[in-house]
């Protein structure tokens, strides 16, 4: 039995079978390059869903890391950190946001941004006005708030009952929006780029809609960056392609460089919804998440960093162009969807492993999110086989 295989077994006997995992055991990254227990090693297109954002043990980003769990690994959220005062600063100043709120994941920064929705529309406007629109085919997280407002039926079933106050409105559908928008409602929570729903953008009028509508009845609007956010689309904010701000953004994945940390961000409105007792998390604005947080928006909060992602994103394009399988490219960025003419995205991406090679697949397409420090010379490397099995 090879190493990985020993591992596969001993992982399977007591590890819950809630995942369809890849018989793949990684044992150390470097750079954009994974490497299994065997020694076999892979180009890295999915960058832990979108998480390892400056790629594997990036020198600075295990150095900050390091210094801060030697010095203070975790304090309670009864007291103060520097590091986590910078963080927040950081975050705040590069987004354009007042206030931030920290937890440690997508769901979690989602769960704060419909508490938030709902309390400062009671607060201004009693009770009965709190539903929150969110879009079909969208998804917001795996806890029952979360996954109440994510708008695939797929996701409905065996935990029920899910939560009252969700309406879903199908994407792109201004007509839909309108008679939805009733007044019980109090946020729009949407993906400019639909992730797991297939890397769906958005169109800019039906974005222009909901930011015009909702501006005209103090509706909030949520909008979910958790994949778009931390310059995976080639800006900071996936918002900055549609030159819109919205009221609420959820940031996660990427944000600290593979480290568990979710943040909730707030327009000045709503920076004083939230009061002492109202949220709450334990392990929220980690100090060690936050060291490595501030040097990931270090490296990605300045233009010419999110400049070589929009050409790193032209190349990626551009070479799929030429593939006669490549039926369409969607997403934005290093955030990109591609549709087959006739294999299985699934197929695709076992074979990708197979010839060292790591991407995802969001329903029917093949995904990759590759880490946002990619260089030209590995993505063409990485792209070639990727061609390569396409058009066999
Ligand atoms: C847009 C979006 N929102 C929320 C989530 C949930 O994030 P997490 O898995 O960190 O809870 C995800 C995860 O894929 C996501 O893509």
């Amino acid at each position: 039995m090879s190493k990985s295989e020993n591992v596969i077994k001993k992982f399977d006997n007591s590890v819950m079978h809630s995942y369809g995992r890849y018989p793949l055991v990684l044992e150390h990254g470097e750079g954009r390059t994974a490497c299994d227990e065997d020694g076999k090693r892979y180009i890295d297109f999915g960058s832990g869903i979108g998480t390892n954002s400056l790629g594997y043990c990036d020198e600075e980003w295990a150095d900050a890391v390091c210094a801060q769990v030697r010095k203070l690994q975790h304090n309670s959220n009864y007291y103060y950190t520097s590091v986590q005062a910078d963080f927040a600063e950081t975050l705040c100043k590069s987004t354009g946001y007042s206030k931030v709120f920290f937890g440690n994941s997508g769901a979690e920064a989602n769960e704060c941004a419909i508490k938030i929705a709902r309390k400062y529309s009671f607060d201004k406007y009693g009770k009965g006005r709190h539903t929150i629109i969110t879009l079909v085919n969208s998804f917001h997280g795996r806890t029952i708030a979360t996954l109440s407002a994510t708008g695939q039926e797929v996701f409905h079933n065996y935990f029920f009952p899910f939560l009252d106050g969700f309406v879903n409105v199908t994407a792109n559908d201004i007509d839909d929006l309108k008679a939805k928008l009733d007044d019980t409602v109090c946020a729009v929570m949407l993906e400019y780029i639909q992730g797991e729903g297939g890397v769906n953008s958005l169109d800019q009028e039906f974005v222009d809609a909901v930011y015009e509508l909702c501006g005209q009845k103090d509706v909030l609007v949520i909008a979910d960056e958790i994949q778009t956010g931390v310059g995976r689309t080639g800006k900071l904010l996936a918002g900055d392609w549609f030159g819109k701000k919205a009221d609420i953004t959820t940031l996660a994945k990427g944000i600290a460089g593979g480290l568990p940390m979710g943040a909730c961000l707030v327009n000045e409105k709503l920076s004083q919804v939230l009061t002492p007792g109202t949220h709450g998390s334990t392990f929220g604005g980690n100090p060690v998440s936050c060291a490595g947080g501030l040097v990931v928006f270090g490296r990605v909060a300045n233009e010419s960093f999110l400049s070589g992602v929009q050409a790193k994103a032209a190349m990626i394009r551009e070479k799929l162009s030429t593939c006669n399988e490549v039926a369409g490219v969607s997403g934005i960025g290093l955030m990109v969807g591609i549709s087959l003419k006739t294999k299985k995205a699934g197929d695709v991406a076992k074979e990708a492993l197979n010839r060292g090679l790591l991407v995802l697949t969001a329903k029917e397409k093949v995904r990759l999110l590759p880490p946002l420090t990619i260089t030209e010379s590995e993505l063409s490397e990485g792209l070639d086989i990727l061609i390569g099995i396409l058009e066999e």
